[in-house]
């Protein structure tokens, strides 16, 4: 199980003057792809960074499981607990398909062999072929890379995904494919996702939307048409 929790969340950046993300109050469950929408500046990949323990937040507390994210060591936590999917996806480039994926496991202590063992396992669960794990990362096409960035923030076994505009930068196909993966991975091996997206045939395809306006996060009860 993994859901996390925020109770009154605000956020203010050192440098400006007002509330960014505003007492923000919400649960995002295990076995759920929860996507966050709204207007450019609203305050979604500043909630994240708060739920990815980039940035603590001003006000309020975030939990997952019931552990208050402040009583915990937060290195371990972003190490292990929690793993963010980009738009611009974040492959190292001097580091192969493989040797990408490696990268958290072997970072966590899991010996080379295992790691690479696990590693195509996890490329092969997202349709990267044998052919391509030595390859680097821009010898892929976009789909193929948000691919392996997928693969690799499964490997530090984090059980919640945050993913920030994961299609962005992905035709429709690929997008399609990329949104696939996540409801996979939410309802088949219960992963807690969320997404923030401008794109709504995902807010469309997760099971709840919340928006977010001016830094509240309000949940549509209704799909977005
Ligand atoms: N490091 C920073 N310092 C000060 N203000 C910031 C910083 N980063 C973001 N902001 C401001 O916080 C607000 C929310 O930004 P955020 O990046 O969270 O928005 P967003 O909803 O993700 O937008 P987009 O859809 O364009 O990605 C914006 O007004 C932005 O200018
Ligand atoms: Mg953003």
């Amino acid at each position: 199980m993994s859901t996390l929790i925020l109770d009154g969340v605000s956020y203010t950046y050192k440098n400006g003057d007002r509330k960014v993300v505003n007492n923000v109050s919400c649960l995002f469950g295990s076995g759920k792809v929860s996507a966050v929408v709204g207007p450019s500046g609203s305050g979604k990949t500043t909630l994240l960074s708060l739920m990815a323990g980039l940035d603590q937040p001003t006000e309020g507390d975030i939990y997952l499981d019931g552990e208050e994210l402040t009583n915990m060591d937060l290195d371990q936590y972003r190490r292990e607990r929690v793993a963010m999917v980009f738009q611009a996806f974040h492959l190292f480039p001097l580091l192969t398909v493989l040797e990408n994926v490696c990268f958290p496991m072997e970072l966590n202590g899991i010996s080379k062999t295992d790691a690479k063992a696990k590693a195509r396992e996890l490329l092969a669960s997202v349709g990267i072929e044998t052919e391509k794990h030595r390859r680097y990362p821009s010898n892929l096409s976009g789909g193929e890379q948000q691919r392996v960035a997928i693969a690799r923030s499964l490997a530090s076994g984090a059980r919640v995904i945050l993913a920030d505009e994961p299609t962005g930068n992905l035709d429709k196909a690929n997008g399609e494919r990329v949104i696939e993966i996540l409801r996979q991975l939410a309802h088949q091996q219960r992963y807690c996702i969320v997404v923030v997206t401008h794109n709504l045939e995902i807010a469309e395809r997760s099971d709840k939307v919340w928006s977010m306006s001016d830094g509240v996060l309000v949940e549509q009860v209704t799909q977005p048409v």
